[in-house]
């Protein structure tokens, strides 16, 4: 059943007008003859609202600070001469104000008139119509008649903007009221739109000649803010107004973005984002905003597909065909091969509960610990390095305490485009002042964020991550910038004397270190001292810190000069890891990991795994179980025979593709469940469909701790969600799995994971979300972690050796490649590439730097052969000054790239993660694809061929 939004109990479906103050000092004030109490700096049109009385507006809004150019707030202040605007007058102690006279009537009919006399009047043919906030001002100021003609000047025969894929620009219909363009810059950050001319020329323009081609960055910022139809979806445009809604989470990246899922019927006409949402607060990106039509792609697979062989075409079945074939072969391969002989992968991108669901059913049906995730190969340093230090797998803060922040310090990230919400939130604070360093071997867009006072890059050469935090901690040692207290408080104190011996040593230092770095040592010095001294010290990092051999390692770094400066335990501070899939931390937190029941519980630990054998009525393996590596190294030995794999795309994701290409080819029997055929499911003997996450109930935590509801807006298109396949399955292995709701696994995991105790559906619907832990202590979640205590008791500070990289430059291979994410594309592409996100990044390119490229006599968009140890693959060049000479970079949204053709099998010492971060390359220019690249496309092509030649149910029985 959809549970469906009521905007009517909703607080923050109300636009009070202005933006909320934060003040110790309370006014009250009278408006028409009602006493209203609010923070000083409130605005009198906030404190009207929150008294319950409207007052007309068009140009203010509560997510913009007030402007006072629409004139339509006047009101009567006693003791203050002329009408002043309410949007921007604050409330003050004793004020009286009067909102309506015959006066103001008048007024605001007059300036309703002004508009309107320069507005298309064709409100019935209009996409706006009936939810349009000139149309409701109209109406609110009981505008009757227009005194004007249309005869004069006016805009009425302005062109459309349409060169933006998702959004109009009808600028007939604009009333220059500059929310847009105040959505550009206080929102987003981007300041892509000016307000230029004046008077009766007064037009909105971005730089260039329309918004596709300027700085836009399509995140939708400015459509929600347009009190007309000037800025509208392309979708509200050919479907018409919404009729109903549902909140729900964004599928895309860690930041968990809340939406309304607005639709007509069962057809989704927009995903507008949630002012409730606590860690979006009513912004979003071009993913979550915008690209959510592969949902209803064509290409979706909707019925489960059977084959003996991957070369043979697939036969359509019905679900209980499928479950059984399924079972039986995953049984006959146990019986003839051992228990250990298959495994399965939990998806980053499934809820908490289909998660949990998965590493039941592997560890309860197969009876072994061989389950894995995709956070395997992103951020399992994350994990393994801040459990070791501060005693917790996760990120200590919410996103919302980057306003308190004095210095963000973000290291391999470019939260711009990968996690673009809270680069919206960064920019906020660094428009405010907050002092940025940023350690990134390229250059990266927050560098230039608009009125930035103070940022300082430390363009690092790749694989250099450890040296560079330990000479930023030598520093702060050596120069007495630690916080002294924070450490004989919190910390232990015996490791701390250990690892301040191992910094302060001169090896440490950033003059022994600045050319191994790539860095001049006072940039160093400047950054440790800026981090050290500004106040507030945040850490934001991401896979530039993780996927490297010495990913572990680095985690702890930050750990310990986060301990070091006493930047743990408050708001504005803190560790931060972007993950990166929507779901990486609740697939980690839901006992994806080999070694690891739900909640981090060690299988080997007896008492831990009674409790789950006691719940799950199974007696459960005491060996922690096979890393995805391992099962690949496995299948190619011949011990891992069949694997169970939901919604990861390991054969394009996974480092070193002929290594796992080959280990999937190895492999008797693969069961591959996912939206699409993706390049995995081209290995794959049974195909079952996945659902969207627009099609299940469930939760998905973000990087901040938090757990999100998701809910479901239509029916599965297969007609099972993800979560009811893994149970069928379980069945039809022996298992029983039954559960009517996922409440009810929800229920199951809280009553299993001490850290989920307290979470339940009915909490998750009172609150809006929380983040875990929560439990008995906490019992409405934890904003802040390690605010008195760690859960180890002291911080641990680690002893954080750098040792290179064996992934060295030499001659035969003298650049150093490096990969990244785009804003537009999300990580394998499967989803973005199905929409219409394509406009912008249509291909992987190599980013080389001029020199570079001069030195290899390549040009602009030449096609070039890049080779590494591992294999060779073709790009086009884009010569950019972003990196520095001797690193290239590209992105891998995109199979035929190949990307990780040429990655290579290094990895992380302590967790497996790859080293995609670092490989030595030769670039060339070339004239024809790599043999890789052809023999993909021979065997795409044949893949879909015997996709499209699929037989339908029962036509042709299978031998
Ligand atoms: S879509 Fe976003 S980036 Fe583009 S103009 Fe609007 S607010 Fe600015
Ligand atoms: S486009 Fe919309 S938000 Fe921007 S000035 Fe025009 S009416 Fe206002
Ligand atoms: S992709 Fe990330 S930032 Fe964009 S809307 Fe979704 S959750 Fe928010
Ligand atoms: S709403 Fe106050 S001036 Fe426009």
């Amino acid at each position: 059943m959809l549970e469906l939004y009521d905007p009517s109990q909703d607080p923050h479906n109300r636009d009070l007008g202005t933006p909320a103050k934060v003040s110790e000092t309370q006014v009250a004030l009278e408006i028409d003859g009602v006493t209203v109490t609010v923070p000083e700096g409130t605005s009198v049109m906030r404190a009207a609202a929150l008294a319950g009385i409207q007052i007309p507006k068009l140009c203010a809004t509560d997510s913009l600070e007030a402007f006072g150019s629409c004139r339509l707030c006047a009101v009567q202040i006693d003791g203050r001469r002329g009408l002043p605007a309410s949007c921007t007058t604050p409330a003050e102690a004793g004020m009286k104000v009067t909102t309506q006279t015959q006066q103001l009537a008048t007024l605001r009919r007059n300036i309703m008139e002004l508009y309107i006399s320069d507005h298309p009047l064709d409100c019935l043919t209009c996409p706006s119509n009936g939810n349009c906030e000139l149309q409701d001002t109209a109406g609110q100021v009981g505008l009757r008649e227009v005194r004007y003609g249309f005869a004069g000047n006016n805009h009425l025969d302005e062109e459309k903007d349409v060169s933006n894929p998702y959004f109009t620009f009808d600028s007939s219909k604009c009333i220059v009221c500059s929310r847009c363009v105040r959505a550009c810059e206080e929102v987003q950050g981007t300041f892509a739109l000016t307000l230029e001319g004046r008077g009766f020329d007064s037009r909105i323009a971005t730089a260039a000649d329309n918004f596709m081609d300027s700085d836009c960055v399509s995140c939708g910022a400015c459509v929600e803010a347009c009190p007309t139809a000037t800025l509208a979806e392309n979708s509200l445009i050919a479907l018409g107004q919404p009729e109903r809604s549902v909140i729900t989470t964004c599928a895309y990246c860690g930041v968990g973005c809340s939406f309304k899922a607005e639709l007509k019927g069962e057809q989704l006409v927009r995903m507008v984002p949630y002012k409730g949402g606590a860690a979006n607060r009513g912004h979003a990106c071009v993913k979550g905003r915008f690209a959510f039509g592969y949902a209803t792609h064509q290409d979706r697979v909707t019925a489960p597909m059977i084959r003996d062989s991957i070369d043979q075409p697939w036969r359509e079945v019905s679900w209980e065909e499928a479950f059984d074939y399924t079972a039986r072969r995953f049984k006959a391969i146990q019986a003839r091969h051992g228990r250990n002989s298959i495994g399965g992968i939990t998806s980053s991108r499934c809820t908490n509960e289909e998660s949990y669901l998965v590493q039941k059913l592997i560890r309860a049906a197969f009876g072994n610990n061989n389950t894995d995730t995709c956070a395997r190969v992103c951020h399992s340093p994350t994990g393994y390095g801040l459990k070791q230090t501060l005693g917790e797998s996760a990120g200590t803060q919410t996103f919302d305490s980057i306003q308190d922040a004095d210095v963000i310090l973000v290291i391999g990230a470019n939260p711009t485009d990968a996690h673009p919400v809270v680069g919206s939130q960064i920019r906020r604070r660094l428009r405010q002042g907050a002092k940025l360093i940023v350690a990134d071997p390229r250059h990266i867009d927050l560098l230039d964020t608009p009125h930035l006072q103070e940022g300082l890059h430390l363009p690092l050469l790749p694989g250099t991550n450890v040296a560079l935090i330990n000479a930023l901690a030598h520093v702060v040692v050596t120069e007495g910038l630690e916080d002294q207290a924070f450490i004989e408080q919190r910390c232990d104190s015996a490791a701390y004397g250990e690892w301040r011996e191992f910094i302060r040593d001169p090896q440490q230092s950033p003059e022994a270190m600045a050319e191994l770095i790539g860095v001049p040592a006072d940039s160093l010095r400047q950054a440790a001292r800026t981090f050290a001294q500004a106040g507030n010290g945040a850490i934001f990092y991401g896979l530039g810190v993780t996927e490297h051999s010495q990913g572990s390692t680095m985690v702890m770094g930050i750990a310990n000069l986060a301990m070091a400066t006493g930047n743990i335990g408050r708001s504005g501070v803190g560790v931060n890891p972007l993950r990166g899939q929507n779901n990486v931390q609740g697939s980690c937190d839901m006992g994806s990991f080999p070694h690891e029941l739900p909640g981090y519980q060690p299988v080997t630990d007896d008492s831990v795994r009674q409790r789950f054998e006691q719940a799950w009525g199974v007696s459960l393996d005491n060996e922690p179980g096979l890393r995805i590596p391992n099962m690949f190294d496995a299948a190619l030995a011949g011990s891992y025979k069949a694997m169970y794999v939901q919604g990861e795309d390991i054969a394009q994701s996974d480092p070193n593709t002929q290594h796992v290409e080959a280990a999937l080819r190895a492999l008797e029997f693969l069961v591959v469940q996912d939206l699409f055929l993706n390049e995995t499911a081209k290995f794959a003997h049974v195909l079952l469909p996945g659902s969207s996450f627009l099609e299940k109930d469930g939760t998905f935590t973000n990087a901040e701790r938090r757990i999100n509801r998701v809910r479901q807006v239509m029916r599965p298109l297969a007609g099972k969600a993800d979560w009811e396949v893994t149970m069928a399955l379980s069945n039809a292995l022996g298992y029983p799995m039954q559960y009517n709701h996922p409440a009810e696994i929800m229920d199951e995991i809280a009553g299993l994971t001490p850290s989920f105790a307290g979470v339940s559906y009915a909490k998750l619907d009172q609150l809006g979300s929380l983040q875990w832990p929560c439990n008995e202590q906490h019992p409405q979640g934890m904003a802040i972690m390690h605010e008195e205590t760690f859960p180890i008791g002291q911080g641990r500070f680690a002893i954080t050796e750098y040792v290179p990289t064996s992934e060295k430059a030499s001659r035969r291979f003298p650049l150093i490649l490096t990969t990244g994410r785009i804003l537009s594309q999300y990580n394998v592409g499967a989803q973005t590439r199905r929409t219409d996100n394509q406009a912008w990044h249509a291909e992987d390119r190599l980013e080389i730097h001029p020199h570079d490229a001069e030195e290899r006599g390549i040009g602009d968009g030449d096609w070039l052969g890049i080779s590494s140890r591992a294999g060779q693959t073709v790009l086009r060049a884009t010569i950019s000054e972003r990196m520095q000479p001797g690193v290239v970079y590209t992105t891998f949204h995109h199979p035929e790239s190949g990307a990780n053709v040429i990655t290579t099998d290094n990895s992380d010492w302590a967790t497996n993660c790859p080293e995609y971060k670092v490989t030595a390359v030769q670039v060339e220019k070339v004239s024809q694809p790599s043999q890789w690249q052809q023999n993909f496309n021979v065997f795409k092509a044949r893949q879909r061929e015997l996709l499209n030649s699929r037989h339908a149910a029962d036509s042709q029985p299978q031998a």
